[in-house]
């Protein structure tokens, strides 16, 4: 049952702890939760925690970044859903600071938010998908989230034109090859029942789309060996199969715009990201991000790579923005920030979705905090 808050008021404790459980569903990369929340009985500030973000992929802090935008956007659909408006003060800064600060008013009479239905079931879908095409309905409910961002954009193209196909599944094997990425990433990876319900973070095995049952030793692919196999060994031609099959099952890719590549952008590219998200999912589609082929590509056409970068992909991650703007048909002040592939899919059995910390390990409540 929905509360109506009284005109004037601020959330109470047990409001507050349910509108930071559903601000977590938010997506991070690998599920790796980068921020945290303490209420203070006026404001909810969210800190950014700069362990659990430290990964070679958040290079200047730019998957922080979009992740505080999913942020944002779930907590300000969680509240409407709490009977509040939140007022949000964006700061993405230094890593392990406070990255932003919510105020709350009484909604009033307003309804909560059309999508709150859809933060707890949104999900990461890496199945292969069944074609389909995104109602215009759907694209135009988008435009209408990305006009409240000026100089946003949502950007669709059908299939994957062949240039981008390539760009994408080159990209791809950097993650093998680059030792330091594969182990940031496998360190969120979880290989058994046991490690996903004592964690309840990261990426379960089974959440990747391939249909593999839980066997003893899975956690091997954290070793050095099986990161060859995938980066020379038959693994990796596997591995390429798959996204082929991945992207030819697709109804087409969507792409997140910002004029600039400013932290305050991938904060907004992150946040539009979300409602396009939400209302996929709700209208049937599938939806999966790429990071390292958009969001990784920035610091290298930026003449600013994560340190320790392969020359061997420099030029391919400098052509990436390039690329990904020519298959959309992007004008020349649109950045392509954040690139996803979407399709039908039916819904995610529970078995494959990821979980989420609990509400008490994320949210510290100020002892002068109000009841
Ligand atoms: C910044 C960011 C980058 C991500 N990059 C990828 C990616 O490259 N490939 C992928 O399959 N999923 C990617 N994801 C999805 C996350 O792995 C996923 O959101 C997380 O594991 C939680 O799962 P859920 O989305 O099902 O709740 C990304 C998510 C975020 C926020």
């Amino acid at each position: 049952m929905l509360e109506l808050a009284t005109p004037g008021a601020s959330p109470s404790r047990a409001q507050v702890a349910r509108l930071v459980a559903a601000t977590n569903t938010a997506p991070s990369a690998d599920n790796c939760q980068p921020f945290r929340f303490a209420w203070d009985g006026e404001a909810l500030t969210i800190f950014h925690d700069e362990d659990r973000a430290r990964n070679i992929l958040d290079h200047r802090g730019r998957a922080s970044q979009i992740t505080l935008g999913g942020v944002a956007a779930a907590l300000s659909i969680a509240a409407s859903a709490e009977g509040f408006t939140a007022r949000l003060d964006l700061t993405p800064g230094l890593p392990g600071t406070a990255w932003a600060t919510a105020r709350f008013e009484p909604l009033g009479e307003a309804a909560p938010h059309e999508l709150h239905g859809w933060l707890e079931r949104r999900c990461t879908d890496r199945r292969l998908y069944q074609g389909g095409s995104v109602p215009a309905s759907v694209r135009s409910a988008i435009e209408g989230d990305a006009a409240g961002d000026p100089g946003c954009h949502v950007r669709f193209v059908e299939g994957c034109p062949p240039a981008l196909r390539d760009y994408l599944l080159r990209g791809d094997g950097y993650v093998w090859h680059h030792d330091r990425v594969y182990r940031d990433i496998m360190r969120w990876f979880r290989f058994t029942q046991r490690e996903i319900d004592a964690t309840r973070d990261g990426a379960p095995w089974r959440s990747l789309g391939l249909d593999i049952p839980e066997l003893p030793g899975l956690g091997f692919a954290r070793s050095r060996l099986v990161q060859t196999l995938l980066d020379r060994g038959g693994l990796s031609r596997i591995w390429r199969y798959r996204l082929q099959t991945q992207l030819d099952s697709s109804a087409g890719l969507f792409c997140v715009t910002a004029p600039s590549g400013s932290p305050i952008d991938f904060v907004r590219a992150g946040r539009l990201g979300l409602f396009a998200w939400l209302r996929l999912n709700g209208a049937g589609f599938g939806v999966q991000p790429y990071i390292v082929q958009s969001l990784f590509a920035h610091a290298f056409a930026e003449g600013d790579p994560a340190p320790g970068t392969l020359p061997e992909f420099v030029e391919l991650f400098r052509g990436g923005p390039a690329t990904i703007a020519r298959a959309f048909g992007l004008a020349a002040n649109e950045r392509p920030l954040w690139l996803f592939r979407v399709g039908l899919s039916p819904a995610m059995p529970a078995l494959l979705r990821t979980k989420r910390l609990p509400v008490e390990k994320v949210l510290s409540i100020l002892d002068s905090a109000p009841p």
